[in-house]
């Protein structure tokens, strides 16, 4: 039987089982409680409290603007309504980078407030001694390299990252540090996918894939695309899964004309 079917809870422990046998992580977003609750149902394996709740919940253009105090609170809505998931949480741009005491204070704050199991911070070499810091008061840390949102005004743009042989070398030196300092799993975002296949097979962490093929431990989406709720957004790497928008849209325009023809509420609908 697969270890995921197993357990009635999943840990950063079942995930790294998962991994030794060949057994492909499902990881999606979810930034609050009725969406989290049909995740969970349906049997997802990690579910990513992502700062792009920055975009998709808050309608920024960049995942900058998020705080920590609304990541909590997202967090913390996800949290309630989980019974099986690892719950992860995006540590929000500002509140790690450059300074470990601020990385440790903001990862506590969202594992004592929010009730999650695990934190996710963007970067390798560079944030090192924050997630040495994080780690060190026994908070499972995820990494995550490629596209790092969080530094989009360095990119400059969100095309595919580690193209070129420095970048690549980069990213495989930050992949094993990740793992060598003790962080339990990296995300790798829109990469080449014979770079992500090379690094999963050479780490024994997990890695889960946003754009970065077949070749990886799991997959990660921002539900909100894979529903297809949000309209504007068709990488190559995204399959919709349903076309939620129109579905919503349809369903909120016969609302709208039951209600003009006087069709709703009927005499069964009231009291
Ligand atoms: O914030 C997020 O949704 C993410 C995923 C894209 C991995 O970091």
């Amino acid at each position: 039987m697969s270890v995921n079917k197993q357990v009635k809870r999943v840990t950063t422990h079942v995930l790294q089982a998962m991994k030794a046998q060949g057994e492909p992580i499902s990881m999606l977003t979810a930034y609050d409680y009725s969406m989290a609750k049909i995740l969970d149902d349906a049997g997802i394996d990690v579910l990513l409290v992502g700062d792009s709740a920055s975009n998709v919940m808050a309608g920024h253009e960049t995942t900058l603007p998020i705080t920590l105090d609304e990541m909590i609170y997202h967090a913390s809505s996800v949290v309630r309504a989980v019974k099986r998931a690892l719950v992860v949480v995006d540590l929000p741009f500002g509140s790690y980078q450059g300074n470990s005491m601020k990385a440790l204070d903001s990862a506590i704050r969202i594992m004592k407030e929010s009730g999650a199991h695990a934190i996710k911070m963007e970067g390798g070499k560079e944030i090192e001694e924050s997630i040495i810091r994080v780690l060190s008061a026994g908070v499972p840390v995820m990494g995550h390299l490629g596209l790092t949102p969080q530094s989009i005004y360095k990119f400059g743009t969100y095309v595919v990252r580690a193209k070129e042989e420095a970048e690549a070398l980069k990213l495989k030196k930050d992949a094993t540090l990740l793992e060598e300092i003790g962080c339990f799993s990296v995300v790798l975002e829109k990469i080449p996918a014979t770079l992500a296949r090379n690094v999963a097979e050479r780490l024994t962490i997990p890695i889960i894939g946003i754009g970065a093929g077949m070749g990886v431990d799991g997959q990660v989406l921002v539900t909100h695309d894979l529903l297809g709720i949000t309209k504007d957004f068709q990488p190559r790497f995204l399959r919709t899964y349903m076309d939620l928008f129109e579905g919503i849209k349809g369903a909120v325009q016969n609302y709208i004309k039951d209600v003009k023809e006087r069709d709703f509420p009927n005499e069964k609908e009231q009291y």
